[in-house]
This record gives structure tokens, C-alpha cells and sequence, in this order.
């Protein structure tokens, strides 16, 4: 969800004001992606590199996704959507924690469309946490490290029970992958618009949608 600053700063606004206005298009674009019927829709919401911003910025932006997530509770039990969060809880605030933990909970036994919240992500870092893992039960003598496998590595990241996803869908026109399910992503289809992320919405996932459907996907076959 990239261009929220841009967004603001191309109004004489302040950055904040771009984060307010990132939040309406999550919520739009949920509720797209719900009619729609789409299983599973990622939102990366807060990268472990984005510690580095201002303080200020950075406090705006725990409790603003903290806020949204709970207001967003009851559409998301109308649309019996669940809510996951990929990342490292520990280094989140204990309230925002909670908080989000409260929406996680709640939705839980939801069947429909499940949202992703990439929260404190960062996929170095949840490949550092699968490696540990892998490495102690290595150390621990239950597993072989000839029997690492794709398939072990899979199930030892924050994805683990959660399908690769299709489309990868990257605003504000930058050709980046930003450390987002870096492992994940190997044969994901990449959409990159122009389009800053307050401007993104149901039409914009339509188009994304389409495309994709549209293309032939080989994985490395021919
Ligand atoms: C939102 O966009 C992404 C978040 C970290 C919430 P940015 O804040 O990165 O916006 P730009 O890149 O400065 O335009
Ligand atoms: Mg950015």
C-alpha cells in the first residue's frame, strides 16, 4: 500500500492526511475483494523498516491501524472475513497489540475472505525466524538437514498453512519488492500501477483481476 505520502504531500497536505485516506482505500478494497470472492488478500501495512521514520510518523501509524482494524470489526464479521497478521508481534506496542489481537480472535471461525495484515513484516526477517527454527530442531536431533526441503521451509514461515500468493499488486509505480514474502513470491504474477494507494480502489483490483486472468502462467515450463 505505497504512495500515501506522495498522495498528501501533491495536496499541501501533511503526510498523516495520506494515511487517513490509505485507510478508506483498505476498506474499499476489502470489500472488493470480498465480492469478488477471493480467498485471501494481503495488505502490507507496516514493514520492519518503517521503525526508521520519524517518531512521530511512526506512533500516527501504529495507533491508526490499530483504530481501523477494530472499527473494521463488525464488516468483517458481516462478511464473515477473518483477519491474520504476518509478522513479529514482539516490538509492537502492547495496547496495539491487543488491539489487533482482539480483531484476529473475534474473526477466527470466519469462512470468507481472509485479510493478511502484513504488520511489523519483513521477509529477511521471517526467513531469519524459519531458518532458527529449522536449525533447532536440527540441533534438537529431530530433523535432518538433508530433509530441509521446499515443503519444510514453506511450513516454517508466518505463511505456513496459507496457499503462494497469485498476484502481487504494487502501487505508486515503483519496481520494487520491498522485502515483502520474499520466499513466497517466486512465481507470483507482479501488477505495478502508477496509482498512489489513496486513489487505489474496487475498480483498480478489478483491472489487476482481470489481467491476471488474461495471462499464462508457466512456472518455469513451457
Ligand atoms: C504508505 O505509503 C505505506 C506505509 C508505510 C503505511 P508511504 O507512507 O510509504 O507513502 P510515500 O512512499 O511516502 O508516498
Ligand atoms: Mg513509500
Amino acid at each position: 500500500m505505497d504512495g500515501n505520502g506522495r498522495w498528501a504531500t501533491r495536496r499541501g497536505l501533511p503526510r498523516v492526511a495520506g494515511h487517513h485516506e490509505g485507510v478508506k482505500a483498505a476498506r474499499s478494497v476489502v470489500r472488493a475483494a470480498s465480492g469478488l470472492g477471493l480467498r485471501y488478500l494481503t495488505l502490507y501495512a507496516f514493514s520492519t523498516e518503517n521503525w526508521s521514520r520519524p517518531v512521530d510518523e511512526v506512533s500516527m501509524l501504529m495507533s491508526l491501524l490499530e483504530r481501523s482494524v477494530n472499527a473494521e470489526l463488525p464488516e468483517l464479521m458481516a462478511r464473515n472475513a477473518r483477519l491474520r497478521v504476518l509478522g513479529r508481534p514482539h516490538g509492537l506496542p502492547a495496547g496495539v497489540r491487543r488491539g489487533i489481537d482482539h480483531v484476529v480472535h473475534e474473526t477466527r471461525h470466519n469462512t470468507g475472505l481472509t485479510v493478511l495484515m502484513a504488520f511489523n513484516y519483513g521477509a529477511r526477517d521471517e526467513l531469519i525466524d524459519a531458518f532458527r527454527s529449522l536449525a533447532r530442531q536440527v540441533a534438537a536431533g529431530e530433523l535432518r538437514p538433508e530433509d530441509i526441503s521446499e515443503k519444510k521451509i514453506s511450513e516454517s514461515l508466518y505463511t505456513a498453512d496459507l496457499p503462494d500468493p497469485d498476484l502481487l499488486i504494487r502501487t505508486s509505480g515503483e519496481m520494487r519488492i520491498s522485502n515483502f514474502l520474499l520466499w513466497q513470491i517466486a512465481y507470483t504474477e507482479l501488477w505495478v500501477t502508477p496509482t498512489l494507494w489513496p486513489d487505489f480502489g474496487a475498480v483498480d483490483l478489478y483491472r489487476a483481476v482481470a489481467e491476471f486472468q488474461g495471462r499464462t502462467r508457466r512456472f518455469g515450463k513451457v
